[in-house]
């Protein structure tokens, strides 16, 4: 019965992993008793959901969704110049990670998703690509990519690259020749117009400070980068670029990789009007450049070029998408991305570098929200933390000594369990912190620095404003080199200095010290993935906000037919009694972040960062 077979061979579903949708029905063989669905005899629970199944078409569905293995994944980001040094210049390499895959592994990741790694001259620490078929030569030769890419597959994992390609390095052959001549045969791959009246084309601002524009001596002309100098942004209405893209995502497709990560992937298609901004997009330009007039059409081309033709997990970097317009990329019936990043829990409160008051209620509307704006038709994402965020810890939670470790379960409690794919950043199992910066020259990025000469230099704010905020705010804090144990610069490097300080803090905050305590963040990561793992309700589940208001504690439902669980969190450093709404059942304990259990009461004594996951 091919029906019956389709629904065994279903991504990570066995005949022990069976739930229905329209009913209560639930068969849950490998999982411990207090997880537990009623259980039956498998035969009959199978026929039983094979009739009352949802099918949607030709495909079996669970709680709606189409079950897919980018689904039920936990990604773990690796920012590879700070993962692990494996030849002592101080910077990382892909040797080093190669070396760091059981560590992955054990954690209990699926998926590794991976900062670039393509030859960079590193203006923007290789978000600006001089060669795409290369890899740069600081993380080392296609052969250790090869070899880590092996290593991946052996344990079982996948890997994500990082496609930048709404822009490239300068220095890219591409630019190399378009700057050239007007009438270069590369010309068209940038966007290049004359100046209007001495001054840019446009009002267009960069991300990274200044005008978007920069004019080139070559030609008197000027061309567009959105980020940095060295980051003109390519040309997507020459169907010639658009080619070239689909070439290189074949070539590591063709290698083997699982996907991608799509850097600003909204931001390819440009008004060809080039018009103004106007005055309601000031600070919030994103939003602007979001929505240009063919990003749907290209991104469809794209999946029916390349992603169509493999079995691959997409996941666009969508700033200035808004939680409405979500849909649009990621409905499936739309053949677009598999998902996005929404920017509005992760920037609440950011006003550039500055971090203003945000409150629980406004975080818990972002969740809400995109759950009723995403049907079962569409799927979304959870992170906290990257490489262009702060800390977790330091920025959702509380890093003192006192609270770093509950503070710092409490949110992987809510990453690994609100509906999405969640993201980890290296170093966040760790419950690595904030770096103390203090000085301008602690700094190594781009955009600090730019924003530094445009609004210190020129008095608009003071120094110690400004460094007062980036300590809260400045992406370096994430990209400080992981911390594997308590010798020097934390076991990254065996080299006198890192290309980034390390954390102080790494005689206390390392891996090694995490992997030998049973009660550390890192074990109860573990334990987190794990029960995500075998529970479809904290996957495919309803989610639903049980007290949108409360102004500390975070309760939410996951159910999915019999299996029902309600997660409770206290996300502040403040004990509080909290009684839980009225008619909600609470049940029992299955993991909680500290000891002692508070079962079937609705008067539940929460203390500072306390997070449980009841079954009810
Ligand atoms: C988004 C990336 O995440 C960030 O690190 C980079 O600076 C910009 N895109 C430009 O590529």
């Amino acid at each position: 019965m091919p029906v019956f077979d389709a629904f065994f061979r279903l991504h990570s579903l066995t005949p022990s992993r069976l739930v229905c949708s329209s009913h209560d029905l639930v068969y849950y063989r490998s999982v411990p008793k207090s997880l537990q669905g009623p259980s039956l005899p498998s035969f009959l629970c199978v026929v039983l959901c094979l009739t009352s199944c949802a099918w949607g078409g030709d495909a079996p569905t669970l709680n709606g969704y189409r079950p897919q293995w980018w689904k039920e994944a936990v990604v773990y980001q690796i920012y590879p110049r700070s993962f692990k040094d494996s030849n002592g210049d101080g910077i990382g390499d892909l040797k080093g990670i190669s070396s760091k895959l059981d560590y992955l592994k054990d954690l209990g990741v699926d998926v590794i998703w991976l900062s670039p790694h393509f030859d960079s001259p590193n203006a923007d620490n290789g978000y600006d690509i001089r060669d795409y078929r290369k890899v740069m030569a600081e993380f080392g030769t296609m052969a250790d990519f090869d070899e880590m890419l092996k290593g991946i597959k052996q344990r079982h994992m996948k890997l994500l690259l990082d496609l930048v390609v709404n822009h490239t390095s300068d220095e890219h052959a591409w630019f190399v020749e378009s700057r050239k001549a007007k009438d270069n045969p590369y010309r068209d791959y940038y966007i290049w117009r004359a100046g209007r009246d001495g001054n840019p084309p446009n009002n267009w601002s960069s991300f990274f400070s200044g005008s978007a524009w920069k004019q080139d001596p070559a030609t008197g002309e000027y061309y567009l980068h959105l980020f940095a100098e060295k980051q003109p942004d390519l040309n997507w209405d020459n169907p010639k670029v658009r080619n070239e893209v689909y070439d290189l995502m074949k070539f590591w497709l063709d290698k083997g990789v699982d996907g991608f990560r799509m850097d600003v992937i909204p931001f390819i298609s440009k008004d060809p009007a080039l018009p103004d901004y106007p005055k309601e997009y000031e600070g919030r330009v994103q939003y602007f450049y979001a929505a240009g007039p063919k990003v749907h059409d290209y991104i469809r081309e794209m999946n029916r070029e390349v992603l169509s033709q493999y079995d691959v997990m997409t996941v666009g970097e969508a700033f200035g998408v808004s939680l409405e317009q979500t849909p649009l990329l990621v409905d499936e019936r739309r053949n677009e991305l598999n998902m996005i990043f929404n920017f509005d829990a992760i920037r609440l409160g950011r006003q550039s570098w500055r971090l203003n008051p945000w409150t629980l209620p406004e975080l818990k509307a972002v969740y809400t929200k995109l759950d009723q704006k995403l049907d079962a038709h569409n799927w979304g994402t959870v992170f906290l933390s990257n490489h262009d965020n702060p800390r977790v810890v330091s920025r959702f939670g509380d890093d003192s000594p006192q609270y770093r470790v509950a503070s710092a379960k409490a949110l992987a409690t809510m990453l690994l369990t609100l509906k999405g794919t969640p993201f980890i950043y290296q170093g966040d199992e760790l419950a690595m912190t904030n770096y103390p910066f203090t000085k301008i020259e602690d700094f190594n990025d781009i955009e600090v620095k730019n924003a530094w000469k445009a609004e210190v230099l020129t008095h608009q704010v003071t120094a110690e404003d400004y460094i007062a905020s980036l300590r809260k705010t400045s992406r370096d804090n994430s990209r400080t080199p992981m911390q594997w144990d308590d010798s020097a610069n934390g076991g990254f490097t065996t080299a006198p200095k890192a290309w980034l300080a390390v954390n102080p803090n790494s005689n206390e905050i390392n891996a090694k010290q995490a992997v030998a305590d049973p009660d550390s963040v890192y074990h109860y990561f573990q334990k987190l993935i794990a029960l995500r793992k075998k529970t479809p309700a904290l996957v495919y589940g309803d989610y639903k906000d049980l007290d949108p208001q409360h102004p500390s504690v975070f309760a939410y439902t996951r159910t999915l037919g019999a299996l029902r669980y309600l997660v409770v969190l206290n996300l502040s450093s403040q004990a509080v009694t909290y009684l839980v709404p009225a008619g909600q059942k609470v049940g029992s304990v299955i993991l909680s972040n500290r000891p002692g259990k508070e079962s079937a009461t609705s008067v539940l004594r929460l203390r500072p960062w306390d997070a449980r996951i009841y079954r009810f």
